[in-house]
């Protein structure tokens, strides 16, 4: 029998550069072992990417992606990074949409779909982020937003492609706020993706993160939840024996049933 993995991301967001990348990685890997069906993703900044994939080269149970990429190969995009140029550096995933990107630099839907579509084409595996605002939940729009961010990533991608795409959860209201989702929230709207995925019929095989907020406290009712496959996780990622910390707590609460899984990482 084939499952979903069970996926712990840690998104670091603008912290960590090599040096102290490595020295996290050899701490990190003498606090946890390697389990069958779980994965272990690190989200580092770009400049770190190459330092830290080295370092976690001896474990096949990680994956290191890329925080955010430019969708043309090469061109005249000052700043910008490009997909072959992390991947040269060891990137097998970026994340495409995360709400920082969306609010604080302006990324808009169309971008979130052209990113994902070019990231698959070139091998990569894109981690998903939707997620509704404040102002979008308290005036009941949270369904319509989540609909509308996933619509144009459905239309640009293939029903094939969707065997490699991870998708995450992220409320914007609990990302680095402390205050996170009630499992029955988290619960409530996974069902939702899960469903828009089954109406496109896209559905069964993409594994769905929640992030905002999740720390050691409350990962283990989070993710007691089945409609829970992992998490995406910001400031409880940053020190090595919370991270652990975090997946240890995780994983007790998420029983799986053994054997492989479907996801086709980059
Ligand atoms: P947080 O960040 O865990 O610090 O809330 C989550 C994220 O932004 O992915």
């Amino acid at each position: 029998m084939t499952t979903r993995p069970l996926i712990f991301a840690a998104n670091w967001k603008m912290n960590h550069g090599p040096a102290e990348a490595r020295a996290f990685a050899e701490k990190f890997l003498s606090l946890t072992a390697s389990v069958e069906g779980r994965r272990l993703w690190f989200f580092p900044p770009a400049i770190s990417l190459a330092a830290l994939s080295q370092a976690l080269q001896s474990r096949s149970d990680t994956l290191v992606g890329a925080q955010n990429i430019h969708w043309e190969p090469k061109g005249a995009f000052t700043g910008e990074i490009s997909i072959p140029m992390v991947t040269e550096v060891g990137a097998r995933a970026v994340l495409a949409g995360h709400s920082e990107r969306r609010q604080l630099f302006g990324e808009t839907d169309e971008q979130v779909a052209r990113k994902t579509r070019n990231a698959l084409a070139a091998g990569v595996t894109p981690l998903v982020c939707v997620g509704e605002t404040l102002t979008e939940r308290e005036s009941g729009r949270t369904e319509q937003v989540i609909v509308r961010q996933m619509g144009t990533v459905i239309q640009a991608l293939a029903a094939a492609d969707w065997g490699r795409v991870v998708l995450a959860y992220e409320p914007v209201w609990a990302i680095g706020t402390g205050k996170n989702a009630t499992p029955d929230d988290a619960a409530q709207i996974h069902e939702l993706i899960r469903m828009e995925l089954t109406r496109h019929g896209v559905s069964a095989r993409v594994p769905i993160l929640y992030g905002g907020s999740v720390n050691g406290g409350n990962v283990a009712s989070l993710l007691s939840r089945p409609q829970l496959d992992g998490v995406l996780v910001g400031g409880a990622s940053l020190e090595p024996d919370k991270w652990a910390e975090v997946i240890d707590k995780g994983s007790r609460a998420k029983v799986r049933p053994s054997g492989g899984y479907d996801l086709v990482e980059g």
